[in-house]
């Protein structure tokens, strides 16, 4: 392995040219807390649209050993599974350990992709419906930006309803930004048939920022103000399959409003009406 310089602060370093090493090739940022990127994708790396992997940089020499270790973090695939390259969407934590140093990544560099896919937010693990959701705060958008994307999500159901919570504007931007793009792209339009995207439903909320809807959607849908405005009935055990990513709270809100409505959680191994996956670890 050839020696190389610490990650900084300032500066990403370039990863030992490791069998998992891949090549951004792309670097947007939308706020100072979140970023997206793209990445070359090992040849052999297959996944289902929805899942995640563990990517990273080298981390700092140890002071003692001098030698450099991997670090590494669980993120979800945003691109879908035909996609020849691969995107992640990111926060920047401050003081993040991967996350300080990753988001000054830019094109050229190299970053650590270990290609083992695993995951709930998958078809795989949801019985057949009529509907779905898909309900995100934050960086949890990111498994539904793949899923979008994903020529089954078309073909299973007559109607996407994608919700996102953020607490500013800015941070709906990439999802917005997404869901425009899959409404214009004429591959995809080629590949699902023409009007794919209208099957599509957007619904965008902030907490703390003033925008045209305002609150959390686990509060929308209590009041049933998420029903009136879709002008949908509530969710129904028969016809909803919904999937679900965000922080640790939000989820497990979800989990009592979907169970009260009669729907059962799903796994790869037992298929149901419903899936859970956190947008992150706290
Ligand atoms: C299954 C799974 C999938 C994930 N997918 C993504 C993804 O697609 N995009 C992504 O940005 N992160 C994702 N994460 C989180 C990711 O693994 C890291 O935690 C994140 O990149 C920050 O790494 P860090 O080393 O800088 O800080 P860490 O030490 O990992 O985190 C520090 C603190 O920052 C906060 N935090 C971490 N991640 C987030 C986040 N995404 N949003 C808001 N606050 C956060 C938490 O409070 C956490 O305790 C995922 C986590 C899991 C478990
Ligand atoms: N986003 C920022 O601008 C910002 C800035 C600095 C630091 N941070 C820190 O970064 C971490 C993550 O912040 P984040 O904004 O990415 O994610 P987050 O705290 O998970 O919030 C994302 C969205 O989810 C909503 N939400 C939280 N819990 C919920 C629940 N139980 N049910 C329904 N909706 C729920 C939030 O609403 P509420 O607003 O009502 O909570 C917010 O709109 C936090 O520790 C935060 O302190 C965030």
């Amino acid at each position: 392995m050839t020696e190389q310089s610490p990650v900084t602060q300032e500066k990403s370093a370039k990863v030992p040219t490791l069998p998992d090493a891949q090549t951004v090739t792309e670097v947007k940022h939308y706020t100072d807390r979140l970023f997206s990127f793209r990445c070359t994708r090992p040849a052999s790396l297959r996944f289902r649209s929805g899942e995640f992997v563990m990517i990273g940089l080298m981390g700092d020499a140890d002071p003692k050993t001098g030698k450099q270790k991997p670090l590494l973090r669980a993120y979800s695939i945003a691109s879908p599974a035909w996609d020849e390259e691969m995107e992640f969407y990111s926060i920047k934590v401050p003081d993040g350990p991967l996350t300080s140093r990753l988001q000054h990544i830019k094109p050229g560099d190299e970053i650590i992709l270990r290609p083992k896919p695993v995951g709930t937010l998958v078809h795989d693990a949801l019985i057949p419906g009529k509907r779905i959701w898909f309900f995100a705060t934050g960086t949890g958008f990111a498994p539904f930006a793949s899923l979008l994307r994903e020529p089954q999500t078309y073909e299973d159901y007559d109607e996407i309803i994608i919700t996102h919570t953020c607490r500013e504007l800015g941070e709906l931007t990439y999802g917005r930004d997404l869901i425009e793009s899959i409404r214009n792209d004429e591959m995809l339009a080629e590949l699902m048939g023409e009007g794919f995207a209208d099957k599509i439903r957007y619904y965008p909320t902030t907490t703390r920022e003033e925008s045209p809807k305002m609150g959390r959607i686990t509060d929308l849908i209590r009041s049933g103000e998420l029903f009136e405005d879709l002008g949908i009935e509530p969710l129904n055990p028969d016809t909803d399959r919904a999937m679900i990513c965000g922080n640790l709270a939000f989820n497990l809100e979800l989990k009592e409003l979907f169970e009260e409505a009669g729907l059962e959680e799903g796994a790869n191994s037992k298929p149901a009406q419903y899936v859970v996956e956190k947008a992150f670890l706290d």
